[in-house]
């Protein structure tokens, strides 16, 4: 169908607009990369990218949680209100006082003794527990709030409890000791893996389509585009069912470790490929498209 013609055919303004999408795919890919390595690297509580945080995030495991390990795990509500999380604006609508004071009991290991204390960091700061009491039992209180299902206090007229708030304010890997202790990891939730895989596969195979369709068109020898063309893609299936696979079977992670390195690697030879087939290419005779 393509018969002879070759990317060095094309004209010059079609060879800018070729390699200026393959820098853009190119850097986006990168960043991807990158976006793992902070994502992702202290799924098993430990820092550095290892095949135990594909373990963790898409099987689970059981890890040894030691006083280290508490700085990379934060409490739920420690990350629900940090800068970017969702209940933050809450917090921010009490002052910087409030964000102050709550951060502070948060970070400090959420101490029974130091929640109704206040001015934990600087003089005139509010204690968590007011803290709490101004900004979230309005929807967080048993008897008529948006949250009476996660509350911190009975109700609007109340004190927030210790109890009711360290069910979310409690460190995830346990206080501070230094003894260590064994702990289940669960792995990412089902409605979270439904979309990431779906925002995933409705993007990377489009872009893989089209540089696969662009690497067809390059002077590489067919028995390598044999091979080459069909390989990021097929690699795909593998890595976004392993996702899923290996809730239950935990080797299916090493498959998911294997796609990853396959792809970047098939990919990237076919960026470079293109790259230099568009601007140091043979022409073929016949064809020149404008
Ligand atoms: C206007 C109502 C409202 C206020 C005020 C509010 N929250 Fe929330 N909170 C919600 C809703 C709704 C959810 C569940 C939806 C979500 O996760 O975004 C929630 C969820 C949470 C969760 C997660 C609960 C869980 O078990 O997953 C935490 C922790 C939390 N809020 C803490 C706080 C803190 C701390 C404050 C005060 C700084 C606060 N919230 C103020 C409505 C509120």
């Amino acid at each position: 169908m393509l018969g002879s013609f070759r990317l060095a055919n094309l004209s010059t303004p079609a060879k800018v607009l070729v390699t200026a999408f393959l820098a853009l795919i190119g850097v986006g890919y990168l960043i991807g990369v990158r976006n793992i390595f902070e994502h992702h690297t202290e799924a098993d509580l430990k820092p550095g990218l290892t095949v135990d945080d594909l373990r963790r995030n898409y099987h689970g495991m059981d890890a040894e949680v030691t006083a280290d390990s508490r700085a990379h795990s934060p409490s739920i509500m420690e990350q629900m209100v940090r800068p970017g999380g969702p209940m933050r604006k809450f917090l921010e609508k009490g002052g910087e006082p409030a964000v102050r004071s709550l951060t502070a009991w948060l970070e400090s290991g959420s101490d029974e003794s130091a929640f109704t204390q206040a001015a934990l960091r600087e003089p005139g700061d509010p204690s968590a527990q007011r803290v709490i009491g101004r900004q979230c039992v309005r929807c967080h209180n048993a008897t008529d709030g948006e949250m009476a299902d996660v509350p911190y206090a009975q109700s609007v007229l109340d004190e927030p409890e210790y109890a009711l708030v360290m069910s979310v304010a409690a460190p995830l890997g346990g206080k501070p000791t230094p003894e260590s202790k064994s702990m289940r990891l669960a792995p990412i939730g089902r409605p979270e893996l439904v979309q990431v895989t779906h925002a995933h596969i409705m993007a990377i195979p489009v872009f893989t389509l089209i540089v696969g369709g662009l690497f067809l068109l390059t002077g590489v020898p067919d028995r390598l585009k044999a091979v080459l063309v069909p390989l990021p893609m097929l690699v795909l299936c593998a890595d976004f069912a392993s996702w899923w696979l290996a809730r239950m079977i935990e080797p299916f992670i090493y498959v998911i470790a294997a796609a990853g390195a396959v792809f970047g690697l098939a990919f990237g030879t076919q960026i470079l490929c293109i790259v230099y087939s568009l601007w140091f290419g043979k022409r073929t005779a016949d064809s020149r498209l404008q």
